[in-house]
């Protein structure tokens, strides 16, 4: 079964029929995650990584109970959704970028499933960290929509997400190191998921929407304002690029 985990504003599926709420008790944490499941004949799980009214900030995620939840309730596949910033010249706000790389640069999260509690080691291969065939289901999705549209967005078929541990946003020479490593776009939270999610053995695959340009790319400053603009409208378009995902 699919799973879609929402991010910043992005808290439901929205589905009012065939729904069922789920609330998935795990061994990684005392509350319980809340899950929805659309029951129509393309079932599918939506999980908000940020909870329903945005109360958890990036650092702060319980990525484990979440992976642990949506495996728990069945998911096979996942595909994630992310703001970020834009720091290739293609990345600005309003692209979508369908990354096939990334870099962690976060510290002290719970990044695997693996360890002494559990009695057992288990090194995953993670050369490639988004799965191939989801991703390609994502850019004709996203192709295939930009077609209907009267102003196509830009689109970024593949790029290097660097995962930064937030929740403030990066200084401009932060931005200027990850662009000499590579880094296309910047966000705070691919990781761990896309690792949990490997070592799930679960299918992960992410789509990003850029929601400004990184610190120092612009002379100015990034405003949350300018953010929930470009969100909003961003938010729209991806609802019906999944509409495809999950019909597919
Ligand atoms: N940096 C990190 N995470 C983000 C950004 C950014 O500029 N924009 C949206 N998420």
């Amino acid at each position: 079964m699919l799973g879609i985990i929402g991010g910043s504003g992005f808290y439901s599926a929205g589905y009012a029929e065939n729904l069922r709420y789920l609330e998935m008790v795990t061994e990684y944490s005392d509350v319980v995650v809340p899950i929805e499941l659309i029951e129509t004949d393309k079932p599918f799980a939506f999980l908000a990584r940020h909870g329903k009214d945005h109360h958890i900030p990036p650092h702060e995620i319980n990525f484990r109970a979440n992976i642990d939840a949506l495996r728990e309730a069945g998911v096979t596949e996942i595909v994630a959704i992310n703001a970020v910033g834009g720091i290739a010249e293609g990345a600005g706000p309003g692209a979508i970028i369908i990354p096939d790389q990334l870099i962690d640069y976060t510290w002290g999260r719970q990044s695997t499933f693996c360890g002494q509690s559990k009695r057992f080691v288990k090194h995953v291969d993670f050369s490639f960290p988004f799965d191939r065939a989801l991703s390609d289901r994502l850019i004709s999705a996203v192709n295939a929509i930009n077609e209907q549209s009267p102003a196509a967005r830009p689109v970024m078929t593949a790029g290097v997400y660097g995962v930064t541990q937030g929740p403030r946003l990066e200084t401009a020479a932060e931005i200027q190191k990850m662009r000499r490593d590579g880094c296309d776009i910047v966000g705070m939270t691919a990781m761990p998921e896309a690792v949990l999610a490997r070592e799930a053995g679960i299918n992960y695959g992410l789509i990003a929407l850029s929601v400004n340009w990184a610190a120092g790319i612009l002379p100015s400053e990034v405003t949350m304002e300018e953010i929930e603009v470009v969100l909003a409208d961003g938010n729209q378009f991806l609802r019906r690029v999944l509409s495809i995902i999950i019909d597919d």
